[in-house]
């Protein structure tokens, strides 16, 4: 039959790899759920790891490049605000590839990389020791999605947390306010952060940047659903569905889905399940800020701005902050 035919030939022939409880409990809850939703961290396996190298070198993908000029440009501020001898811990560091733009400039005793991947971590970490060779490197792998214990050698070092990408954007704002509080439990009161805050801009610049015209983010986000059919023995069929993403006005984000392209149904470990055409699987948040709506995230968060830098577009921001003890509220 063709059909069985095409079935045999579009499956994964990669070996079945162990589910992760963590994932297949998201996804089943999450497509049981009326609106269709996945969170964003299952993206990155390895070959979602890569397409997400890919995008940031993308012409339309503005924020990366636009995030490390700005750090090439004020590092040296940064530096100087925050003075010599702090612990720079980096929140969900993965390659590090923006951390020497900072190091080179600000005076540190040490530097944290936090990733949950111990494999990117330790590469990472003797990557920047060869490079700064003075500086102590003290890597933990761990969920920054929640407080972290920092190594015991930096106990008494001042910190300067460092979150850049704009990754704070991929969370809805209740999940950012209790990160950015998680990382005052993390590095206590007094600490210092350097936050990467993207701009609400032209529609079509931010929609072209989340939906370019290589249809490497197309990859990225299809590349969900081969993870889903490899890792928990699913068979969704992925010419059944297409990339989709929207600007959210009244969320002030850009959404990506997976939009059914005709009726489907399919099966994920055992579980069976059915969309309608149209219908979507919502998987990424990425708001975008005012510089009002940074401060006031920030703000809640526990964090009190110092001083803000952004491009000559106004693309993107970088926001030096501070976690002052709690304010007698007027
Ligand atoms: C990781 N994060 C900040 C990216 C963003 O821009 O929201 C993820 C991404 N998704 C599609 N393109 C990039």
């Amino acid at each position: 039959m063709p059909q069985a035919e095409t079935m045999v030939q579009e499956r994964d022939l990669r070996p079945p790899v162990e589910a992760d409880p963590a994932f297949l409990a998201d996804v089943i809850d999450g497509l049981s759920q009326r609106k269709k939703a996945i969170p964003a961290r299952w993206f990155y396996d390895r070959r979602g790891s890569e397409l997400f190298e890919e995008i940031t070198v993308l012409p339309e993908y503005y924020p990366t490049r636009t995030e490390s000029g700005l750090l090439a440009a004020h590092s040296l501020d940064v530096g100087r605000i925050a003075g010599p001898g702090r612990a720079v811990v980096e929140f969900g560091s993965g390659s590090s590839v923006k951390t020497p733009l900072l190091l080179t400039h600000v005076d540190a005793s040490a530097y944290v990389p936090i990733d949950i991947s111990g494999d990117f971590l330790r590469e990472a970490a003797a990557g920047l020791s060869g490079r700064f060779p003075d500086l102590s490197v003290l890597p933990v792998e761990a969920n920054f999605m929640q407080p972290v214990a920092l190594p015991d050698e930096i106990a008494d070092l001042p910190k300067l947390g460092f979150f850049p990408g704009s990754t704070i954007g991929n969370l809805v704002p209740r999940s950012g306010v209790n990160l950015l509080r998680d990382m005052i439990e993390t590095m206590g009161i007094g600490a210092m952060l350097l936050i990467g805050m993207d701009r609400v801009k032209d529609t079509d610049i931010l929609t072209r940047a989340y939906d370019d015209s290589a249809g490497v983010t197309a990859a990225f986000n299809l590349n969900l659903l081969q993870r889903i059919n490899r890792e928990l023995d699913g068979d969704i069929p992925l010419d059944a569905f297409k990339h989709r993403a929207i600007w959210n006005d009244t969320w002030s984000r850009i959404e990506m889905h997976l939009a059914a392209t005709r009726d489907v149904s399919f099966m994920i470990a055992g579980r069976h399940f059915e969309m309608g055409a149209d219908e979507t699987i919502h998987t990424e948040n990425s708001h975008k800020y005012t510089p009002r709506s940074a401060r006031q995230l920030l703000a809640a968060g526990g964090w009190t701005p110092l001083r803000e830098w952004s491009d000559d577009k106004d693309m993107f921001s970088l926001i030096l902050a501070e976690a002052r003890p709690e304010p007698t509220a007027p």
